[in-house]
């Protein structure tokens, strides 16, 4: 039972009409620890009761039992409560350290399927900023689901069909050196693309060209197969090395060219269903009722789309994992496409349609530019981990230079900053990303969290990490109930983020957990020998496990030290 629900059952008993759930949901939490840990106001009773409301809280009050609670007063129309703070927290610390794995956890999904689309680069193309954006929030999300009892399926959507890829073998036949692609294959058959589009305005053939090369690939044509099996294979290979750095595991690589031969059936249950429109020789179907632009499923040369593939991909995920959710992390500058997506799946007479979110994010910038990957501006994702590894490296020599795994600390500390970064800003807002900033021990970053985790570990070793079986924990003075109380509040933020798509509503908890904790650590003398030691340690451990969970939930490492 949480502290929340001890209230709302010490009410219920005075409230007969009213059901537990009923009133859990009008309790709230007082901005000012003066008006109590939570509070209740009775407004809405007053129509009922024929009674003004400071009367009904009054009359209330004088009814609560108030066992388990340091005192309950009226205040005005509010009821404020105030938890016995040394038995409540002594309970949190006692579930904390029961089962410190699962500590949090809820059953909100009741183990549904939630397919999230995530990452999704484009192959033949470095992986940039804006798809790390997409990969650890996806991520994240898919952990803070799991943790709420869904079963995340992650998909990698890898762009690996469509006219671009007809360029690209275009200039790869006209330039291309298989050597010189063998050595640093990315970087190579992107600077092949960028020539061809920058010579294209010259050279109106090019594109012909690269239609012809296009069709070629569709037709199975085995020079064309050949490159486009090369190319793809080369740009996983990279792919996989920054998610190995991320530590991140997809459950499907099925790309775009997974759906080429599935989508004659999308086309044929819309001419069944009446829904194709013919427009100037193109297939479309209309979504004026939508207030959405027409969807065009087919061109006039009959090769189908980015979302003619999207709409195979949605038919296929349903059939494969009946799903009870399926997100979409891709940025906010493609909403209508999905919008259209979904309206045409509607017009299908697809009922879980609805199940469908587009989970949106805002632009990346790199100390305050725009990143373009199309004019060969690139900003390359593993070059941005390796650099904030090397910082993360140097502040550990000059603060701790006989940390033993000093190499693998950096690594989870360097990588960690950078997820870190992403997730504690809102996802629809723009992020500005500036290495040095990111990197930094203190202020809101990814390192000052792990800092505050490692020390608790640090004091946790000193004290030869105690066995709290059997013990009787309570939490003394305001600071310690502070740390507690924060705890307390993990397992209704974690379905918060999980009902809202929301990672940043954990990066901030992991944040004020850290600096309450900074805060009690300043003025407590936790190892000092007196009968609330072991209560002071059952907290830092609590905080130690918290704080790891929750940056795991991020997909962020908590090394021990460092
Ligand atoms: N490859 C696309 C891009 O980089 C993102 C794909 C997103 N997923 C999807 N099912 N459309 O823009």
């Amino acid at each position: 039972m949480n502290e929340r629900q001890q209230v709302a059952l010490a009410l219920q008993k005075v409230l007969p009409d009213l059901s537990v759930e009923e009133i859990v949901v009008k309790v709230e939490r007082p901005k000012d620890a003066k008006n109590g840990d939570y509070a209740f106001p009775t407004f809405f009773l007053a129509k009922q009761l024929h009674k003004a409301p400071q009367m009904i809280a009054g009359d209330l009050v004088d009814q609560i039992d108030q066992t388990g609670f340091e005192k309950v007063v009226a205040a005005g129309p509010y009821i404020n409560f105030f938890l016995d703070k040394a038995q409540v927290g002594g309970q949190i610390l006692a579930d904390v350290l029961a089962d410190p794995v699962n500590y949090g956890s809820s059953d909100l999904g009741k183990k549904g399927n939630v397919t999230i689309d995530l990452s999704s680069p484009n192959i033949a193309k470095p992986m940039g900023m804006g798809h790390l954006r997409s990969t650890v929030i996806g991520n994240a999300i898919a952990n803070i689901l799991a943790k709420v009892n869904y079963v995340p399926v992650r998909i990698d959507h890898l762009g690996d069909w469509g006219t671009q890829f007809g360029k690209l073998m275009a200039a790869y036949e006209m330039w291309g050196n298989e050597e010189e692609v063998k050595k640093d294959p990315i970087n190579t058959l992107q600077k092949y693309y960028v020539k061809i589009n920058t010579e294209a305005d010259e050279h109106p053939e090019y594109d012909d060209l690269g239609r012809e090369w296009f069709a070629k690939l569709e037709q199975g044509d085995p020079e064309a197969q050949r490159l486009w099996k090369w190319f793809r294979e080369v740009s996983l290979q990279r792919f996989m090395k920054i998610y190995d750095l991320l530590d991140i595991n997809f459950d499907s690589f099925n790309g775009e060219a997974f759906y080429n031969d599935k989508m004659e059936e999308v086309v044929s249950l819309l001419e069944d269903k009446h829904l194709l429109k013919e427009s100037r020789g193109a297939e479309i179907v209309d979504l004026e009722k939508y207030d959405l632009n027409p969807a065009m499923i087919r061109k006039s040369d009959g090769s189908t789309l980015y979302l003619t593939r999207d709409l195979a991909a949605a038919l296929f995920r349903k059939r494969m994992y009946h799903h009870a959710q399926s997100l979409y992390v891709v940025g906010a500058e493609q909403s209508n496409h999905f919008a259209q997506l979904k309206a045409v799946l509607s017009e299908m007479g697809f009922s879980w349609s609805d199940q469908i979110h587009h989970i949106p994010f805002g632009l990346m910038s790199l100390n305050g530019k725009k990143m373009s990957t199309r004019k060969g501006n690139i900003v390359q994702l593993e070059d941005v981990l390796n650099d904030s590894i090397k910082l993360a490296r140097q502040q550990i020599a000059e603060k701790n230079p006989t940390l033993s795994n000093a190499d693998q600390v950096a690594e989870e500390v360097g990588v960690g900053a950078v997820i870190f970064h992403d997730l504690k800003n809102e996802r629809t807002n723009a992020v500005d990303f500036k290495l040095e900033e990111v990197v930094k021990f203190e202020g809101e970053t990814g390192p000052y969290v792990q800092y505050a985790h490692a020390r608790a570990e640090s004091i946790l070793r000193k004290a030869g990490h105690p066995s709290f079986e059997g013990a009787t924990l309570t939490v003394d003075g305001q600071e310690a109930w502070e740390v507690a109380k924060k705890i307390g509040q993990y397992q209704e933020t974690i379905m918060r983020a999980a009902k809202e798509y929301d990672p940043s509503l954990i990066g901030k908890y992991a944040l004020s957990l850290a600096k309450s904790f900074n805060q009690y650590y300043a003025h407590t003398r936790i190892l000092e020998e007196d009968d609330q030691k072991l209560s002071r340690l059952a907290l830092v451990q609590a905080v130690s496990d918290v704080l790891k969970s929750a940056l795991a939930l991020l997909g962020v490492k908590a090394p021990d030290e460092m």
